[in-house]
C-alpha cells in the first residue's frame, strides 16, 4: 500500500484530517479512523472539538481516575476497567483512546497528578500495562502517555526538563518501561516539553533508540496535541503521526524535505507504514456489534471506586452502625467531585452521590457547609453544619479540593485544601467526637485537623459512581483495601521537588535526582503524613514464614519469594502485600529500599494464603551511566514483605552475585580501597604486590606506638591513596608496572 502512494499522500498521512480524525486515502481503501480521550473514561465529540475539555461530548462513564485506581494496587481492576474501555470505543467505533498517562508524580503540585498512576515507577508500569491489556483485548488501541518527563503543567509546551540520565532511567522512564514492554501499546503519545534542551517530538533518542530499539515499541508515535515544534526533525527522530492537524503545512515541509533530501524516502515510508499497520489492526478487526451499555459500565465504576478507596486514618469510628443518627456535611456528599478538568473530562451519563446512595443506611441529615466557588468561610452555612454535627452521633464531612485547585493546564500553587474547609472541619469537631473527613482530591493535601478526626477516607477522583462505593465502605457493606500510590507529605517544604519545582524560565533542573517520594523520605528518616503503601482495612492481617527460594543467586538468576498472610479479623477483606527490595551496602547512592512486587489477595477470617513473588535482575539493579545498562553491584540484599513502605512486617537476606565485570573499572586514579574492596581486585594486588598490609590496617602493637589518631589517619590515607602513587612511595615499582597492573585488574 506504501509503494501505492504518492509523496504528498504519504506526506499527508502523517497529520490528523481533523480534531479526532487520522486522514483517509480514499482511493486505496485507507479510512479516516477515529482517536479519542481517556485515559478514564470516553470524551467522544461529535461536534465541536477541543483538547481542552470545554466542548461536550457523548454521555459516557467516568471510571475513576489514574490517581485513584492505582490505589487498588489490583492489575485484574485495571484490566477489567481498560476491557470496559476498550468495548465502550468499538460500540463508537474509536481506534484508539488516549492514555494511559504514566507520568511519575514528581510534586504534589502538578495539575495533571489526578490523572497519573504513582510516584513509583513498578506501581506505575504494572498498572499501565494491565490498563492497556485491558483495551486492547477490545481490538482498541492505546496511546500511552505524555512520554517523557512532563511533570508540571506550568510552561508545559516549552520547558525543559533537565534529568541525569540515571534519575530518567529510574524515575521517570521506568513506568513507561514496564507499561511498553508488557503491555505493548499500539501508539506512544509524546509530551509537550523538551528533555535535556530537545523537544520530546523530535528527540531520536527518546523515540527511537530507547522506544523502539531498546524496548521493542512497533506500533506509531502520535504528537501530544499541537506538540510538534520541526515535524521534519520529528519525521527523522521516529515522531509518526502529527495531531491535531497544521493545516496542510507541516505537510508540504516534509514532501519539500523529501525533494530536497534532508529527509531520506524511506524514513518517510516506515512512518506511513507504521501508521497502517495500527489503522488496519483496528479496521480488520471491527466489532460493530457491541453495545455500550453505561448501566452496565457504571456498576464496573462502581465496583473501581470501592477497591481503590483508602482508609488512611480509623480509631474505631470506622464502619458506622446502620440506623443511626449521621449528619453528612459539605457539598461533595451531595455533589461529588469525581474527576478532573481538562481533556480527561467526561460527561457522565449520571452520578451517584454519597448522600442518595446511604440515605436507606441511616438516618441522614445534610448541611452543605461551604461553598466551592470562593475560598471564603459562609457563616450561614456553616453555623448549619455545626447544628447539624451536634444533633447527630457521627459526623461525616465531604471535603477536598474544588475544581479549580487543580487541573490540567496549571499547577497547584500549595498543598491546602481551602481555608473554609479546614475551619469547617475545626469547628465540627468542636461540637463532635465523632467526626469522619471524606476527602475528593486528585493528590495529597495538608491536614491541620488530622490528630481531631476520628477517621479518614481519602476516596481521590473516584469516578461517577464514587458515591455509592463511599456509602458502602462508610456503612461496612464494603472493606475499604486499597493502599497509597503516593506519600502524604506533611506539608509542602517536606517534598524533595519543594526548592526546584517549576525551575527558572524554561530550564527546570530535576536536582534531587533518583529521591522522589517516599525513596527521599525513607533515606532522610522523616515523618510523613501518610506513608506510600499505607491503607487501613476493618480487619487485620498477619504474615509470617518468609520464604527465599536461595541465600546466593547469580544476576542472571531469578529469586523467589514467599509469605503467609492470615486474616486474623472478624470481615472478609483484601490485602495487598507489598515487596521492597533493599541494597545492604552500596557504592552507588541508592534509596533505602525500593517496591519490587506486590499482589492483592482477598482473605476470609481466618484463612491463610501463600503469596509468590520472583525477583529478577532488575529488582536489584540500578543503572549504571558507564555502561549505560542495569547493574547489580555484588552484596546482600534485605527483601522485606511489608504492610507499607513503613510497615515492614518480615524480611530474609540474599547475597547477589554479579556477573558483569565493569569494563575499565580501574585506573591510575583508582584508590587501594577501591581495589581492595573488589573481591577479585584484592587478589590479584596481594599477588603483584607480595601480600603485605594493603588495606592500611593498623596492628595492635603499631597502634601503641603512633598512638590511636595516627594509626587511624595512616589507615585512611593508605585506603585513598591512587594507585599511581606507587612510584612515590615503593622504589621497585615502575609507572610502567603500574600500568601492567590496572591492566591485569580491568582483565
Ligand atoms: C493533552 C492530552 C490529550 C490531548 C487530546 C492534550 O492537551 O495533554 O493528554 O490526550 O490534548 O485532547
Amino acid at each position: 500500500m506504501v509503494a501505492q502512494m504518492t509523496l504528498e499522500e504519504k506526506a499527508g498521512l502523517c497529520s490528523g484530517q481533523d480534531f479526532w480524525h487520522l486522514k483517509a486515502v480514499e482511493r486505496l481503501g485507507i479510512p479516516a479512523v477515529m482517536v479519542s480521550d481517556g485515559p478514564h473514561g470516553l470524551r467522544k465529540q461529535d461536534q465541536s472539538a477541543d483538547h481542552l475539555g470545554i466542548n461536550d461530548s457523548i454521555k459516557a462513564v467516568c471510571f475513576p481516575t489514574g490517581s485513584c485506581s492505582a490505589c487498588s494496587f489490583d492489575r485484574d481492576l485495571l484490566f477489567t476497567i481498560g476491557k470496559t474501555l476498550g468495548a465502550e470505543c468499538q460500540a463508537e467505533d474509536v481506534s484508539v483512546i488516549l492514555g494511559p498517562a504514566a507520568n511519575a508524580k514528581r510534586s504534589p503540585l502538578c495539575g495533571r497528578n489526578f490523572e497519573y498512576f504513582s510516584e513509583d515507577p513498578y506501581l506505575t508500569g504494572q498498572m499501565a500495562a494491565s490498563h492497556i491489556k485491558g483495551v486492547q483485548s477490545q481490538n482498541v488501541g492505546t496511546s500511552l502517555k505524555h512520554f517523557a518527563a512532563n511533570n508540571q503543567e506550568h510552561r508545559r509546551m516549552s520547558s525543559s526538563s533537565e534529568v541525569d540520565a540515571r534519575t530518567l532511567r529510574e524515575i521517570y522512564l521506568a513506568g513507561f518501561e514496564g507499561a511498553v514492554k508488557e503491555g505493548k501499546p499500539w501508539t506512544v503519545m509524546c509530551s509537550y516539553n523538551r528533555i535535556n534542551g530537545v523537544y520530546a517530538s523530535e528527540n531520536p533518542w527518546l523515540l527511537t533508540d530507547v522506544l523502539r530499539k531498546e524496548w521493542g515499541f512497533d506500533g506509531y508515535v502520535v504528537s501530544d496535541w499541537g506538540a510538534v515544534n520541526d515535524r521534519v526533525q520529528g519525521v527523522l527522530a521516529g515522531l509518526d503521526l502529527e495531531m491535531p492537524a497544521s493545516g496542510g503545512a507541516n505537510d508540504q515541509k516534509i514532501v519539500e524535505a523529501v525533494k530536497n533530501g534532508t529527509l531520506p524516502e524511506e524514513k518517510l515510508n516506515e512512518t506511513v507504514e507504521r501508521i497502517l499497520n495500527i489503522v488496519f489492526q483496528y479496521m480488520e478487526n471491527r466489532k460493530p456489534e457491541t453495545v455500550f451499555d453505561r448501566e452496565k459500565d457504571h456498576e464496573i465504576a462502581c465496583m473501581a471506586a470501592r477497591e481503590s478507596m483508602v482508609l488512611l486514618k480509623n480509631n474505631g469510628l470506622l464502619p458506622l452502625k446502620k440506623g443511626g443518627k449521621v449528619a453528612f456535611i459539605g457539598k461533595f456528599a451531595e455533589k461529588p467531585r469525581y474527576q478532573g478538568g481538562g481533556s480527561s473530562h467526561i460527561n457522565s451519563f449520571k452520578v451517584e452521590s454519597a448522600l442518595e446512595a446511604a440515605a436507606g443506611m441511616a438516618d441522614i441529615t445534610y448541611a452543605q457547609g461551604y461553598d466551592t466557588k470562593e475560598d471564603k468561610v459562609d457563616e450561614a452555612l456553616q453555623a448549619e453544619a455545626v447544628k447539624a454535627a451536634q444533633n447527630a452521633e457521627v459526623a461525616v464531612i465531604f471535603a477536598g479540593l474544588p475544581d479549580s485547585f487543580e487541573s490540567e493546564g496549571y499547577d497547584r500553587r500549595h498543598m491546602r485544601m481551602p481555608d473554609c474547609q479546614n475551619q469547617l472541619i475545626e469547628a465540627v469537631c468542636k461540637v463532635q467526637p465523632n467526626t469522619v473527613v471524606v476527602l475528593h482530591n486528585g493528590s495529597p493535601v495538608e491536614m491541620p485537623w488530622v490528630n481531631e478526626v476520628k477517621a479518614v477516607l481519602e476516596v481521590y477522583l473516584g469516578g461517577q459512581a464514587v458515591g455509592r462505593a463511599t456509602a458502602e465502605v462508610l456503612f461496612g457493606d464494603a472493606n475499604p483495601c486499597g493502599k497509597l500510590a503516593e506519600t502524604f507529605p506533611i506539608k509542602l517544604s517536606d517534598n524533595p521537588s519543594y526548592l526546584y519545582y517549576l525551575g527558572e524560565g524554561d530550564r527546570v533542573e530535576y536536582r534531587e535526582g533518583v529521591f522522589v517520594g517516599y525513596r527521599y523520605y525513607d533515606k532522610k528518616e522523616m515523618p510523613v503524613l501518610f506513608p506510600f503503601g499505607h491503607g487501613l482495612s476493618y480487619t487485620t492481617f498477619d504474615y509470617s514464614n518468609l520464604k527465599l527460594s536461595a541465600d546466593r543467586i547469580r544476576d542472571t538468576e531469578t529469586l523467589t519469594v514467599t509469605v503467609d498472610v492470615t486474616n486474623t479479623g472478624k470481615m472478609a477483606g483484601k490485602e495487598i502485600v507489598q515487596l521492597y527490595v533493599q541494597d545492604d551496602e552500596s557504592t552507588v547512592i541508592r534509596p533505602l529500599r525500593e517496591l519490587k512486587g506486590f499482589e492483592k489477595i482477598a482473605l476470609k477470617p481466618g484463612e491463610t494464603k501463600r503469596v509468590s513473588f520472583t525477583l529478577n535482575k532488575r529488582a536489584f539493579a540500578y543503572y549504571n551511566t558507564d555502561i549505560s545498562d542495569w547493574h547489580v553491584e555484588s552484596g546482600t540484599f534485605t527483601i522485606y514483605a511489608a504492610r507499607s513502605s513503613r510497615d515492614l512486617v518480615c524480611s530474609g537476606k540474599v547475597y547477589v552475585e554479579s556477573t558483569v565485570r565493569l569494563p575499565g573499572k580501574f585506573h591510575r586514579n583508582s584508590t587501594f580501597g577501591d581495589v581492595m574492596a573488589d573481591e577479585r581486585g584484592a587478589a590479584i594486588l596481594k599477588e603483584v604486590l607480595g601480600g603485605g598490609n594493603l588495606n592500611g590496617d593498623t596492628s595492635d602493637a603499631d597502634e601503641e606506638k603512633l598512638g590511636e589518631g595516627t594509626a587511624a589517619m595512616m589507615e585512611a590515607m593508605m585506603k585513598d591513596m591512587p594507585l599511581r602513587s606507587l612510584v612515590s612511595f615503593h622504589e621497585t615499582i615502575t609507572s610502567e608496572m603500574v600500568d601492567e597492573l590496572i591492566a591485569k585488574l580491568n582483565q
